[in-house]
């Protein structure tokens, strides 16, 4: 019997709604595979945490969640409550820095019944790859001075060391895939940081000669994401951008509520972290309509990771089927709850 230790983080809103769906999916999936377990521990780390505690998770957290094979996060964040800049350096990005989960993968690809809001969204299947450690997301600035002169300042730290990495990740998922590459750039004269990319992502295509590339101006990049998302298959983006990248590949394929991610530790020091693309979503929160889906492909992606690749596919077609057979929720078109669409993927998944 295979046994993974997982630490599973609700979070705020409908983190505690859609964790607790995708995890029966999880059980549901171990059941089918017969020889797997899952022992789930949760941390109760969020924003009411926060209130009671003057922080977002212990001090000793991070110490608690290494024992782990890998992180499960549903979504962190209740500006009502507690301001974004401190729930989420305190407790999302804070395990993404500290585990050095310096890549973030980031499928979309067109589902058979959700509606797009493409005229043409027929069979574009891409994935961005995030850097995630650094960039546009630095800790180097602040708010200086007060009065008149008041401004505030941000450093992009972009090394040498960090950009290569996620290149050349980009670069060996793209020889898995279809063998093509594109890179999300800004390298007319604007920011420093880009030409130097495009050096790096140049040099490092050497390695690679039979993957095709194409490099792309972020702003007609996010153009073509829309007008032919086709033309991709990896697209690699520096930090920010490949977060504003993966909403739109959400918004394509239908719904942000779909979309899901992978926050990967490369050098094996540290757990993995599996959250969806989504946030905590407070407008819809405690309706019991979130949308599952982005949170249960999460799953799909922790099993690809924790080396269950069959089992993950099994997932993503148990998940297909029920969207095709018009069982969703609100956000695509349909009128289920939250539970009766993962109670119909994990019927789906144990006749399989
Ligand atoms: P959001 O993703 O929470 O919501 C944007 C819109 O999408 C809302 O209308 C929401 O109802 C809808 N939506 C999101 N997920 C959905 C789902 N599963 N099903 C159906 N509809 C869904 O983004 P926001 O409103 O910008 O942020 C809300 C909070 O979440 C903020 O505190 C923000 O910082 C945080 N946030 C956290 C993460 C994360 O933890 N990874 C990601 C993004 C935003
Ligand atoms: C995401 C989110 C986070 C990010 C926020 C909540 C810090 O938007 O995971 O895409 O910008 O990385
Ligand atoms: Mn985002």
């Amino acid at each position: 019997m295979i046994k993974h230790e997982i630490a599973v983080i609700p979070g705020d809103g409908i983190g505690n709604e859609v964790v607790p769906a995708a995890l029966n999916v999880l059980n549901a999936a171990a059941e089918v595979h017969g020889g797997l377990s899952f022992k789930f521990t949760e941390f109760p780390w969020n924003c009411d945490y926060y209130l009671k505690h003057g922080m977002m998770m212990p001090e000793d957290g991070l110490r608690t969640l290494q024992s782990f094979e890998a992180v499960f996060l549903g979504a962190v964040g209740d500006p009502a409550k507690v301001p974004d800049h401190i729930s989420l350096w305190g407790l999302l990005i804070k395990i993404r820095r500290e585990f050095e989960q310096v890549i973030n993968i980031r499928p979309a690809k067109y589902i058979q019944g959700i509606v797009s809001p493409l005229v043409n969204p027929n069979d574009f299947d891409l994935i961005v790859v995030r850097e995630n450690s650094e960039g546009e997301y630095s800790e180097v600035g602040g708010r200086i001075h007060k009065g008149e002169d008041q401004m505030a300042i941000q450093n992009a730290i972009f090394t040498r060391k960090g950009t290569e990495r996620a290149i050349r990740y980009a670069f060996e998922l793209a020889a898995k895939r279809r063998g093509h590459l594109t890179s999300a750039t800004k390298s007319n004269g604007i920011f420093h940081s880009m030409p130097f990319w495009d050096d790096v992502f140049k040099e490092v295509s050497q390695d690679y000669p039979d993957t095709r590339t194409a490099s792309y101006h972020i702003d007609a990049l996010a153009a073509f994401f829309v007008t032919r998302p086709q033309i991709f298959d990896v697209i690699v983006a520096s930090n920010l951008f490949g977060d504003i990248l993966t909403d739109i590949g959400a918004a394509i394929m239908g719904s942000i509520g779909i979309a899901p991610a992978a926050n990967i530790n490369l050098n094996g020091k540290f757990p993995s972290m599996f959250e969806p693309v989504h946030g905590s979503a407070p407008d819809i929160c405690g309706k019991g309509i979130a949308n599952p889906i982005g949170q249960i492909w999460t799953a799909k992606m922790m099993l690809d990771h924790l080396g269950h690749q069959e089992l993950g596919q099994q997932v993503l077609d148990a998940m297909e089927a029920t969207i095709f057979s018009g069982i969703k929720t609100p956000d695509i078109g349909g009128k289920a709850s939250t539970q009766e669409m993962t109670d119909d993927i994990c019927s789906r998944l144990k006749k399989l």
